[in-house]
């Protein structure tokens, strides 16, 4: 356990070191503290969290929440957002007023952060983005961005389905949508209908959000199978718990998921490993969600005033369902 904790510390300090290298984007740290006073003083993040909504989000929460134990110098603010904009502006404020040293902001949604995000650079506290993106008239409103590429998830989950089916297939998708307006939701689905274009016959004929929950992916999937039950043959769900409630909504209409519906999803939790274990999914393209030691480094830096990479992109992978098995014991999340 002591192990695996320091080969954590490790490997995030590693990637810090190539992170912190001296590239890019602005850092508007404490204007006071030189790196020898901050390593004094705790370092206090404020974390406005997006909400519980999913298996991705518990385990980032809980990555998060770690970071206290990885470094008695760092202190953690957590606010949960419950899904609303408004509950993570509120929070952010909150933070401001209480002085921390950095705000890291997951954004329920892309757009509508430039006024708050103002009042903290006013305040001269920096913010990291965590996880989704946000779209800002001035991108100097923070300081960089910790996350996924989404766009390149949805377009891995494209490439899933044309890899197995071939591009002169005929097919018709149903697709279960992420949070509208959220980054993983917009670029997850840009992605992919950008790649499934050089397919003439790939129909998207059903499409609706279920907001990354299980039970308004079952919902939502029982709708669509209840209009087109016989047409659909494959399910692009832009996450795994809304692809595991629509697995629960293909048996109890009475087919066979994975292989009457070939279903391809994003996150890589360890239930839908399950469920492409026992042949009820076929692909899964990874988003991951421990950022907890990677937020660490970057915090302690930005508050060191030193300059980071204005995009930190996460490395992930696709899995197929002949690794499921394989791959189950070593999921972590
Ligand atoms: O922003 C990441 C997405 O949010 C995950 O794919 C999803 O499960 C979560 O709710």
């Amino acid at each position: 356990m002591k192990f695996k904790k320091l080969a954590a510390l490790a490997s995030s300090v590693i990637l810090a070191t190539s992170i912190f290298a001296g590239c890019g984007g602005s850092s508007s740290s404490t204007s006071t503290s030189s790196s020898s006073d901050s390593s004094k003083k705790k370092v206090v993040i404020g974390f406005a969290q997006v909400g519980a909504e999913s298996g991705w989000r518990t385990a980032e929460t809980n990555s998060i929440k770690e970071i206290p134990k990885l470094d008695p110098n760092v202190d953690l603010k957590f606010s949960d957002g419950q899904q609303k904009q408004e509950n993570q502006i509120k929070a952010i404020r909150s933070f401001i007023a209480q002085k921390v040293s950095v705000i890291a902001l997951d954004p329920v949604v892309e757009t509508g952060w430039d006024t708050v995000l103002k009042e903290a650079k006013d305040a001269k506290i920096p913010v990291v983005i965590v996880d989704r993106g946000v779209k800002v008239s001035d991108e100097s409103l923070y300081t960089c961005f910790l996350g996924s590429d989404m766009e390149e998830e949805g377009k891995r989950a494209a490439k899933l389905i044309i890899d197995h089916f071939g591009k002169d297939a005929k097919l018709n998708i149903a697709e279960l949508q992420g949070t509208v307006g959220s980054s993983a939701m917009v670029g997850r689905q840009k992605g992919f209908n950008e790649t499934i274009k050089d397919c003439p016959n790939y129909k998207i004929i059903k499409s609706q959000t279920g907001d990354f929950t299980r039970a308004k992916g079952k919902e939502v999937m029982e709708a669509f199978l209840k209009s087109d039950g016989d047409k659909i043959n494959v399910l692009w769900s832009h996450n795994d718990d809304m692809g595991v409630g629509a697995i629960q909504a293909i048996e109890e209409y009475g087919k066979k998921p994975g292989k009457d519906i070939f279903i391809v999803s994003v996150d890589g939790i360890k239930d839908m490993f399950q469920m492409m274990a026992d042949g009820k999914s076929n692909g899964i393209v990874e988003c991951n969600p421990l950022l907890g030691p990677q937020l660490l480094e970057t915090a302690k830096a930005v508050v060191a005033g030193q300059k980071v990479e204005k995009n930190i992109k996460s490395k992930e992978s696709v899995f197929t369902q002949d690794q499921a098995k394989k791959e189950l014991p070593n999921r972590k999340y």
